[in-house]
């Protein structure tokens, strides 16, 4: 079996972390290993397949003569901006978990049960960008149920943990929650979010926009479209709420006009899906939640339920691990179809 130079750029973090989890669960041929992140984890040992590797720390210069397949890179959108193309340059494709390149136009958006074919399109610039995780769980759910009636819009809420933000995000959670616990809340850092988050809501990721959404709605907007080589009208409320791992989503889809949506049909096709479990059943209180989902490698989906005034609209609620099938997981899958790609 042919092995593959990997590296992993951001090894120190959350994703990066699961990454090697997520490699060495799917039995990646992995030949070499490559570990890196800032000069602050630089000398850090990690463990893969039972081996300890040193991490080094990420230069213009690292790659050179490594002879890495595949990079993923997930350290952030201003370290692939400056890096990717090194990667590139030494002749491995970057998987890149940033939203720096993702509506570049030459830069395949994958999420490989949706738009398996647009990875053929990596060789342009030798990059292909990992989506926003909200939405590569929300197109896994979109997917079957456009092709079956065709979407016209949707309309999103998102509930998102902690994690979206990385290991500072989950440490500032768990540690405002001691803190409450020890009747100092009030004096909690307040450094990850744009405010408390413990036993808090915040309607508020990433950077205010001109139109008065977000930077983490309008990803939703846009990749969603680009993913699904679609049209259709998507609004997003991006919402964090104190939970470490797993994001939640309510979304309401409007089918086209004269769809008169069956319940039992969007069952069947979403629970035929690949990667989706369907968990609906109320009366049984059998629902997903992000104990359901977290550590896992489906996106999980319930509450499906037909709209009460108009006959072509569907409300269901989604639930999957972002660290995972919103990041890791993802870009793992992806590599998985470019390794069977014929070079
Ligand atoms: P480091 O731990 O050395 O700072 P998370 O998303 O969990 O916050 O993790 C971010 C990841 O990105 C970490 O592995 C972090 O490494 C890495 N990173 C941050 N800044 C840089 C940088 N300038 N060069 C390389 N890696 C970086």
């Amino acid at each position: 079996m042919k092995l593959y130079n990997v590296a992993v750029v951001g090894a120190s973090g959350a994703v990066g972390e699961e990454l090697f989890r997520v490699l060495e669960e799917q039995n990646f041929p992995v030949g070499e290993l490559l570990p890196l992140a800032s000069a602050r984890s630089a000398g850090e040992i990690i463990e893969f397949a039972k081996k300890e590797y040193k991490i080094e720390e990420l230069t213009e210069t690292v790659f050179e003569g490594r002879n890495i397949d595949i990079a993923f890179f997930s350290a952030g959108g201003s370290i692939s901006a400056k890096y990717a193309q090194y990667a590139v340059a030494s002749g491995a494709v970057v998987i890149d978990n940033t939203s720096h390149f993702r509506m570049m136009e030459n830069v395949p958006l994958v999420v490989p049960e949706v738009n398996p074919e647009d990875i053929e399109l990596w060789e342009d610039t030798g990059i292909i960008a990992n989506p926003n995780c909200s939405t590569i769980q929300m197109v896994q759910l979109l997917k079957p149920l456009h092709d079956l009636y065709g979407i016209k819009r949707v309309d999103v809420s998102t509930y998102q943990a902690v994690s979206g933000a990385g290991k500072s995000g989950m440490e500032e959670l768990v540690q405002q929650m001691q803190d409450f616990f020890a009747f100092k809340l009030e004096e909690s850092e307040v450094k990850a979010f744009a405010h408390r988050i413990a036993l808090n809501v915040i309607p508020h990721i990433d950077t205010p926009q001109s139109n008065g959404y977000t930077k983490e709605e309008m990803k939703m907007v846009l990749e969603t479209n680009k993913i699904m080589h679609s049209d259709f009208a998507v609004s997003a409320t991006c919402v964090r709420v104190p939970v470490l791992r797993s994001h939640s989503e309510s979304i309401t889809i409007t089918f086209e006009d004269g769809v008169d949506v069956s319940v039992e049909k969007a069952r069947e096709v979403l629970s035929n899906f690949e990667n989706v479990k369907v968990v609906d059943d109320l009366e049984n209180k059998e629902y997903p939640m992000p104990m359901t989902a977290t550590d896992t490698d489906y996106t999980y989906v319930g509450r499906i339920r037909k709209d009460i005034f108009a006959s072509n609209i569907l409300h269901l609620w989604g639930v999957a691990d972002q660290v995972r099938v919103g990041a890791a997981t993802n870009a793992v899958r992806i590599a998985q179809k470019w390794i069977k790609l014929e070079r």
